[in-house]
């Protein structure tokens, strides 16, 4: 290796976003954000078949000796050894050559223990990459950097990231939280209250695959809405595959209570604001970020309860990570990031 690709080792930075159902890795040198489904499917007891968006392909069409999971669940690691196959693999296809001697900056819940966080470290430390530094940053300040906030400055701002096993509710101030919440309540929950509402009222039997392609359907175009699609499942009755049309009054009925438990938390964290941080919210309305953000009644519920804008953004899922790369990318917003506190654990 010659000493000028040596210099280009030690300058590479990775900033990571471990969703539930999506990871997001920015490649620093290269430039580029890859966005995959957080899912891998083994064969028997080790042999790998697929990672990311092609291990959800198989995504229940796979036979039984094929198990097919996603390691992250609540927004933390709960299966450590396959998460650490599937890690690798996607910095690998991240574009990430150089490895070695890299910094990574990682997202992580709020409410996070010391030893969930622990966890997020040592995915890193055991991926084998010979890393230079790890170092954490809470989501709620990676997802208002993303949106282009100045996180530093002593207004507040009011961010909802609904994902996809969790929403995390959070009102920010000088680089800070002040408030936060966390909900286990976001996409996944959408698809089986979407699962069960077909099930009852069409007596269809559909995959949850097909309940999230449903819902992204017919609840993320406003304007030129899509008002019903077809789907195939299985006649609960005759036991026959069969195609049935799905109405988007059905879905959004079905999901409409989980989303008002979004709001009426969001709301109750606006009470619980102080009145000089709650009048900058006042101001600039609610942030929504997140996958499940792209769901156009939920800003529609937002802004009619809390009498709020809510303001939603382009690629929401990718907030967080777009937050993270412009932290790498701006060194006066070096001091949002922070390391683990090893004495804990020596
Ligand atoms: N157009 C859309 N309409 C509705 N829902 C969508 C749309 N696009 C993505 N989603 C949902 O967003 C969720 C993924 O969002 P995101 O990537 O923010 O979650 P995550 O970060 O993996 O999860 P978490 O933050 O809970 O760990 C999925 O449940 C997905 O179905
Ligand atoms: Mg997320």
């Amino acid at each position: 290796m010659t000493g000028k690709e040596t210099n280009k080792v030690a300058t590479n930075v990775f900033g990571i976003d471990l969703g539930t159902s999506n990871i997001k890795i920015y490649n620093h040198h290269e430039n580029d954000i890859i966005d995959e489904k957080n899912i891998i499917a083994i064969e028997g007891k080790n042999h790998i078949c697929a990672m990311g968006d092609e291990a959800f392909e198989m995504y229940e069409k796979a036979p039984e000796n094929i198990n097919i999971c996603y390691p992250i669940a609540n927004g933390v690691i709960a299966d450590i050894e396959s998460m650490q196959i599937l890690f690798r693999g996607m910095l690998e296809r991240s574009g990430g050559r150089f490895l070695r001697n890299s910094k990574y900056i990682m997202s992580v819940p709020t409410d996070i223990t010391e030893v969930e966080k622990r966890a997020f470290y040592d995915l890193v430390h055991m991926a084998n990459v010979r890393e230079k530094k790890i170092m954490f940053v809470e989501k709620p300040i990676a997802d208002a950097v993303g949106l282009g906030l100045d996180v530093n400055s002593a207004r507040g701002i009011m961010i909802v990231d609904v994902g996809a096993d969790t929403t995390e509710i959070s009102v920010i101030s000088l680089g800070g939280i002040v408030l936060s919440k966390l909900l286990q309540v976001g996409g996944n929950h959408f698809d089986d209250a979407i699962l069960l509402a077909i099930k009852k009222r069409e007596n269809l039997l559909i995959g949850k695959k097909t309940a999230e392609y449903i819902k992204k359907e017919l609840t993320s175009n406003d304007e030129d809405a899509v008002k019903a699609v077809k789907v195939f499942g299985r006649d609960i009755v005759t036991g026959l595959p069969m195609e049935r049309e799905i109405r988007a009054d059905l879905v959004l009925e079905s999901i409409g209570e989980l989303l008002y438990t979004i709001v009426d938390a969001a709301k109750m964290i606006l009470e619980r604001t102080p009145p000089e941080l709650s009048s900058d919210i006042i101001e600039n309305g609610i942030y929504l970020t997140g996958g499940s953000s792209n769901i156009v009644e939920l800003a529609k519920i937002m802004a009619r309860e809390t009498e709020l804008d809510a303001n939603i953004s382009k690629l929401p899922e990718e907030c967080v990570v777009r937050g993270i790369a412009r932290i790498i990318d701006d060194k006066t917003l070096d001091g949002l990031v922070g390391e683990i506190n090893e004495k804990i654990y020596r």
